[in-house]
């Protein structure tokens, strides 16, 4: 079992970005949480993190081609959630499960962030949870994957 983990634009700033709203972990403290929740299932987590649409939207085709084979995806579009429209035509090509993440609670911040463009294309949605979230969205990625394995 292969998770790919997907981290979109200024989610490698995290630590200096916003504490209030994001909490103080890095991102490779976020990647850390994810690879050991992924190893008590006895999957391998993946992370590529991209700044650019473009970048992202080539790591999802590397997915749909099996150039990059995973069983799950989990991505956290960062701001191109809510106007990333290539990358949401990149996922909706996904035909293993795909997991909206999002640290903070997007709902309850501005209005711009309420919107997703992506999430009418993936399984599902996990925001608002902090670091949590990444574990939980390790736990349905698995499940998820399981289940379609049948
Ligand atoms: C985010 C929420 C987005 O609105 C924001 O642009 C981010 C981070 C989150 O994890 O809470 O970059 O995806």
């Amino acid at each position: 079992m292969r998770i790919l983990l997907l981290s979109g634009p200024n989610l490698a700033m995290l630590g200096h970005r916003d504490p209030a709203v994001y909490g103080t972990r890095t991102l490779d403290d976020l990647v850390a949480i994810a690879t050991e929740a992924a190893r008590a299932h006895g999957a391998e987590l993946v992370h590529v993190h991209h700044d650019g649409e473009g970048e992202l939207v080539a790591a999802v085709h590397r997915v749909v081609t099996g150039a990059t084979p995973a069983d799950a995806v989990i991505i956290n579009a960062g701001a191109l959630t809510h106007y990333g429209l290539s990358l949401r035509d990149a996922l909706e090509l996904l035909d293993v499960p795909c997991i909206e993440l999002h640290l903070s609670n997007t709902q309850a911040r501005e209005p711009f962030r309420h919107a997703s463009v992506i999430a009418g294309v993936c399984s599902g949605t996990i925001a608002g949870l902090g670091a949590h979230g990444y574990r939980l969205a390790i736990d349905a990625a698995v499940a998820l994957a399981e289940e379609r394995r049948g």
